[in-house]
């Protein structure tokens, strides 16, 4: 969704902040807005459609200015265009303001302004900001009073920076419930939404925590916490992140490579934590916890999309292995649940981005309950690491496809790692597991080789309108997760169900022009699944199917088939993954679409 990028220090702000917003784009936006100041004025540009044509309008105009904050727009309020994209500025043109998130109270602020004689010229809730900031600053001593005092009257979430012509050497930046982090350089200092934008130029980096107030320099931050009403020091932190990870390669897409990135994803998400020849798992990010999991007779999971799946997947998987009760709520339900929640409960948040709102929303909801609050997260540093109490990152490197694929590899890795550790050794498949755990990259790689055999059954099937997911025990999550693959990058409309539930409503939709995917791997349950599938035979259903390499009888059922490596039915779900990920992709290649950046999606969901 919308990104933030400044620039504040000695060289032209323009193109570091362009850069930066390059770098966002797998965020997904439909417009796009810089600004310069230096002491005799601002230039402001906007367009809309991509950065790469803000760059060409901006370039001309060669800004060499210190000061720059730039923008990413994903429309939230009002339609995209040049009047709504960011930066927004108050009448006479002095404040500007880039904003992520919403103003819930904008409308009532608006109206206030209004009757003050404010004009507006844009749709959008941020428009309120600068105007807001200007009639303060016509009432207060100084800009920086004038900037809390707007800030104070906002309700929703921001994350804002704002530059003025009043200080044409100071880039202000404020947050609350969307993220922003500072990046630290010498004589010089970034600011951005996502550290993807300014990891080419500084790997230490300084996260602003809610109700902050950065006021920023050339040579100086000072972050003022506006709650606690006191000065704060935050600690530069360093980015682990790699830039060659952040690149394409010599991928055509970023979701293929992704989906590439497999075997490497197991790897890292295993690596020093399971230790077959030692038969243990360790996980150091819950070892300050130890003693209160202890205690945890039951897990709510939160999550969002694909992250909500994995936490499906997680449920059977520390139900089975653990024994403690598992609950998985969509985030976004889960905040307005008059839910019971006792201190022996703790809420895993799963997330890639780390800065999904609702997720964020679900953890700050039992924030008073005393509760544990535990992390699957992949963005180091994000929002959601830094709320939970404890958690297991997934390492899985930046992922920047919108739809989520190596993440959700990692997530199921992780959950299956967490499993075995809360089961204290107890179950009987700790050891199998464990070296399963080592030998799934192998057949991750196994999976990825078949690409070409996929990309013809895609091929085959790319033209229907509609598609059936099914699937039993933990190849149900996994069938709701491949729908929602197909959906978001190919536009097909596709639904997952568990293949028990076909004689209760899906059957009725079955017929030659209704394929289904089944996901019919070696399982105590695959004679049951084969009997759904003969249900979708007889109503002359085409049938695309998964099964173990080995199955002889699924080609008489099903007219297409995708073989995996044997596998253990827990650590089914990966190979199973990647196999779905990789029919998506190529059935969204062949119908033409943008696979990278689906139309009306974004990467980050960072408002409600
Ligand atoms: C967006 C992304 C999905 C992702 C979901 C949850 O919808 O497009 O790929 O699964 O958000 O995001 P999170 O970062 O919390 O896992």
């Amino acid at each position: 969704m919308c990104g933030i990028v400044g620039y504040i220090g000695k060289r032209a702000g323009a193109p570091i902040v362009l850069d930066g917003l390059q770098a966002l784009e797998y965020r997904g936006y439909d417009s796009a807005g810089l600004v310069t100041i230096n002491a005799t004025g601002a230039t402001l540009t906007k367009q809309v459609g991509r950065v790469a044509g803000l760059t060409a309008a901006v370039e001309p105009q060669a800004q060499p200015d210190h000061l720059a904050i730039g923008h990413t727009r994903w429309a939230t309020h009002g339609v995209p265009s040049m009047f709504n994209a960011h930066p927004h500025t108050n009448t006479a043109k002095t404040i500007f303001v880039v904003h992520n998130g919403i103003i819930e109270n904008y409308v009532q602020l608006r109206d206030r302004l209004q009757a003050l004689g404010y004009q507006f010229v844009s749709e959008t809730d941020t428009e309120v900001i600068p105007h807001l900031i200007d009639y303060y600053s016509q009432r207060l001593p100084s800009f920086t009073a004038a900037l809390k005092a707007a800030l104070a009257d906002l309700r929703g979430a921001y994350a804002i920076a704002v530059i003025t012509t009043i200080r044409p050497t100071t880039l202000y930046a404020a947050r609350l419930s969307s993220p922003l982090v500072i990046g630290v350089g010498d004589g010089e200092h970034y600011l951005a939404s996502d550290p993807a934008a300014i990891m080419e130029h500084t790997k230490q980096v300084l996260y602003l925590d809610d109700y902050d107030l950065a006021t920023i320099t050339a040579d100086k931050i000072s972050v003022h916490n506006l709650k606690r009403d006191k000065p704060i020091e935050h600690t530069v932190e360093l980015l682990d992140f790699d830039n060659e990870q952040a690149q394409l390669g010599d991928y055509a897409h970023f979701m293929l490579k992704e989906i590439h990135e497999a075997p490497a994803t197991i790897r890292s998400a295993t690596l020093g934590r399971s230790l077959a020849a030692k038969n243990i798992v360790k996980l150091g990010g819950l070892e300050s916890v130890v003693a209160q999991l202890k205690y945890i007779d039951r897990i709510v999971i939160v999550a969002c999309g694909t992250s909500y799946y994995a936490g499906l997947v997680g449920e059977y998987l520390i139900e089975e292995l653990a024994g403690i009760p598992v609950e998985v709520h969509l985030a976004s339900e889960f905040k307005y649940r008059h839910e019971p929640f006792s201190r022996s409960t703790a809420l895993l948040a799963i997330s890639q981005s780390g800065e999904t709102a609702d997720t964020i929303a679900a953890l700050k909801k039992v924030e008073d309950y005393g509760v544990l609050r535990l992390g699957i997260v992949n963005a180091v540093g994000s929002t959601i690491a830094r709320m939970t109490d404890a958690g297991v990152y997934c390492h899985a490197g930046p992922e920047q496809a919108v739809a989520s694929t190596k993440a959700f590899i990692a997530q199921v890795t992780v959950l299956i790692q967490i499993a075995l550790h809360l089961s204290n050794g107890r179950t009987k498949l700790f050891k199998p597991l464990l070296k399963e755990l080592d030998d799934l990259p192998a057949k991750a790689q196994i999976v990825l080789d078949q690409a070409e055999t996929i990309k013809k059954i895609a091929a085959k099937y790319k033209d229907y309108r509609d598609f059936l997911f099914i699937g039993r025990q933990y190849n149900f999550p996994c069938a709701l997760e491949g729908a929602l693959k197909l959906k978001e990058v190919s536009y097909i409309h596709a639904e997952g169900y568990a293949a028990g539930e076909m004689k209760h409503g899906p059957l009725a939709m079955i017929d030659k022009d209704f394929p289904s995917f089944a996901l019919a791997t070696n399982s105590f349950l695959l004679d049951k699944t084969y009997s759904n599938i003969e249900e979708i035979r007889a109503r002359k259903g085409p049938v695309v199917a998964i099964a173990t390499v080995g199955n002889k009888h699924i080609a008489d059922l099903a007219d297409d088939v995708i073989y995996l490596p044997e596998t253990l039915e827990q650590t089914q779900p990966i190979l199973t993954a990647i196999a779905m990920q990789l029919f998506s992709y190529y059935i969204a290649l062949a119908r033409g679409h943008n696979v990278d950046r689906p139309r009306n999606l974004a990467k980050s969901v960072t408002v409600e």
